[in-house]
C-alpha cells in the first residue's frame, strides 16, 4: 500500500497496445505524433492511442477509459459523437464530401457566426493557422503597412511571422522562434509582454505609423490560461484605432467556447468595443477541419474576388465540416453554456481544494468556461510568470490523474476543457482522482526539494 506522500507509480494500467502502436508510429512519423503537444514529452511516458470516444469519455486501444479533459483541444463542446451532430454529418457525407463550388451550409454557418459575434463578414479556411495567417495578410493589404505586433506566450498557429521570440529589448524586432523560420519572416514582428500597457504604448509611439495590426489571443490559453487584465483588450482596440492599425482578436480557442459569444461576449460586448478582425476555429468546425477569419465589412471586402488581397482554399467551407460546425453551434444553447460554467466551477474548486490540502502552491485561472492550473505561488499575468509553473509536479499530477481515469492535457501550459457531456459520473471521476494526484504533486515537489 502506498503511503500518503508517495508518488503513484505509472503506468499502472495496461498500455501494451498503445506502446506497440507508438513504436510503429515513431518509425513512420516524427516523434510518433502528428502534432507535438500529443506527445508525452513534457510529462514522460507513452501517449494513449484512442480507439473511440463518446460523450465525455475516451476509450484507448487497450480498453482503458478516461474522462476527457482535452476535448480535442477545444472543439468538442458538446462531447464526442453527439447523436445529432453525427446524424447531420452522415447525411451530409452521403450527399458527397466536397464539390469545389458554393454550398448552403457555408452560408448558414457564416450567418450563425455573424449573428453571435461582432464580425460583419467571414471567410472560411481549414485551420486556425490559416485563419491568422490570412488575417495578417489582409491587415497588411488593407493598411498598406507591414509591421505586426504580438505577445509572448500567445500562440496563433505555426505562421512563420508569428513563431517569433522577442528581440533584445522592448520595441526591437523579433527573432525566429524555431529553426526553419528565416530572420526575414520575423523582422517585421514585434513581440511584447502580455498585459503590459506600457510596452504597448511605447511600441506604438515608436513604430505606430508602420504597424498593420496587433494580434492577440482574446484570452490567452496557450501558456496555460492567462486572462486579460480588466480593460486590457479595450485598451488594445483603442491604441490600434488611434494609430490606424487593425486590432485582430484571435478567438480560435475562446470562440463559442469561453461563452456563447466567446471572449468578446465577456469583455467587448459589455465594454462597447469591437475588433477589426477576428479569427475562429475549433468549436465552429464541430471536430472537423474548419476555421475562419472575419471582421469589418470594409476590411473584408479587400479580399479576392471582391478586392485585391489574394486568399483561397480547395477545401475551404467544406460541406461536411460546415455542417458539423453549424449543427454544433445550433445545439450550443444558453443551457449548454450554463452547464459548462457549472462543471468548470465544480472542477476548479475541487482542484484548488485538493492542492491546498496537499500543500502544493497553485493558481487556478479562468475565463468563462475555460480554466487551467499553474503549480506556482507567483501571480500569473504573462509568459514570464506562467513559466514559473512547476512542470515536474504537473507531470506527477498528470500521471496520477491518468491512472485514475482522467486524461488531462499532457503539458503544464495548457487549458483544460469540459463539454456538455461531462455529467455527474464524469465529474465525480475527476473529483475522486484529485486528492491522490495532489499528493503525487506534493511528493514530486518534496523530491525536488530533497
Ligand atoms: C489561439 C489559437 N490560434 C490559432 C491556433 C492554430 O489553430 P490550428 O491548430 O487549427 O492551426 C490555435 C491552436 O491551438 C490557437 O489556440
Amino acid at each position: 500500500m502506498l503511503g500518503q506522500n508517495e508518488a503513484v507509480p505509472f503506468p499502472t494500467r495496461d498500455t501494451a497496445v498503445s506502446e506497440a502502436l507508438f513504436e510503429r508510429a515513431r518509425a513512420v512519423t516524427p516523434g510518433g505524433v502528428n502534432s507535438p503537444v500529443r506527445a508525452f514529452n513534457a510529462v514522460g511516458g507513452v501517449p494513449r492511442f484512442i480507439r473511440s470516444a463518446t460523450g465525455a469519455w475516451l476509450t484507448d486501444v487497450d480498453g482503458n477509459q478516461y474522462v476527457d479533459m482535452i476535448c480535442s483541444w477545444g472543439p468538442m463542446l458538446l462531447g464526442h459523437a453527439h447523436p445529432e451532430v453525427m446524424a447531420a454529418v452522415q447525411a451530409a457525407a452521403t450527399r458527397g464530401t466536397s464539390y469545389g463550388t458554393p454550398t448552403q451550409p457555408e452560408v448558414e454557418l457564416a450567418e450563425e457566426m455573424v449573428a453571435r459575434t461582432p464580425v460583419e463578414e467571414v471567410r472560411f479556411v481549414t485551420s486556425g493557422t490559416e485563419a491568422t495567417m490570412s488575417a495578417i495578410r489582409l491587415a497588411r493589404g488593407f493598411t498598406g503597412r507591414d509591421v505586426v505586433v504580438k505577445f509572448a506566450g500567445c500562440y496563433h498557429g505555426h505562421v512563420d511571422a508569428l513563431l517569433a521570440s522577442a528581440g533584445s529589448g522592448l520595441a526591437t524586432f523579433a527573432v525566429p522562434g524555431t529553426p526553419g523560420v528565416p530572420a526575414s519572416s520575423t523582422e517585421l514582428t514585434l513581440v511584447l509582454p502580455y498585459n503590459d500597457r506600457e510596452a504597448v504604448t511605447t511600441t506604438f509611439e515608436e513604430h505606430g505609423d508602420r504597424i498593420a495590426c496587433l494580434i492577440t489571443e482574446a484570452s490567452p490559453g496557450n501558456m496555460g490560461l492567462v486572462p486579460p487584465e480588466p480593460g486590457f483588450n479595450a485598451f488594445l482596440a483603442e491604441t490600434c484605432r488611434r494609430h490606424g492599425a487593425l486590432f485582430v482578436s484571435d478567438e480560435v480557442m475562446t470562440g463559442f467556447r469561453a461563452s456563447r459569444e466567446g471572449q468578446w461576449g465577456l469583455d467587448g460586448k459589455r465594454e462597447g468595443w469591437v475588433p477589426d478582425l477576428m479569427t475562429f476555429g475549433k468549436v465552429m468546425g464541430g471536430g472537423f477541419p474548419a476555421a475562419a477569419f472575419g471582421g469589418r465589412a470594409d476590411v473584408m471586402r479587400h479580399l479576392a474576388p471582391e478586392g485585391p488581397v489574394y486568399q483561397a482554399g480547395t477545401l475551404a467551407g467544406n460541406p461536411v465540416a460546415t455542417t458539423a460546425g453549424l449543427t454544433t453551434l445550433r445545439l450550443a444553447t444558453d443551457e449548454v453554456y450554463a452547464h459548462l460554467d457549472a462543471t468548470a466551477t465544480t472542477i476548479k474548486q475541487a482542484v484548488a481544494a485538493a492542492l491546498t490540502e496537499a500543500g502544493v502552491p497553485h493558481a487556478v485561472q479562468s475565463t468563462g468556461t475555460m480554466f487551467s492550473v499553474f503549480f506556482t505561488d507567483t501571480p500569473v499575468t504573462d509568459f514570464a510568470t506562467a513559466s514559473t509553473t512547476d512542470s515536474a509536479a504537473y507531470a506527477a499530477f498528470f500521471h496520477a490523474m491518468l491512472d485514475a481515469g482522467v486524461h488531462l492535457p499532457p503539458s503544464a501550459y495548457e487549458t483544460w476543457f469540459v463539454s456538455a457531456a461531462h455529467d455527474d459520473r464524469a465529474v465525480q471521476t475527476v473529483l475522486d482522482a484529485l486528492p491522490g494526484a495532489a499528493r503525487a504533486a506534493a511528493a514530486a515537489q518534496e523530491g525536488e526539494a530533497g
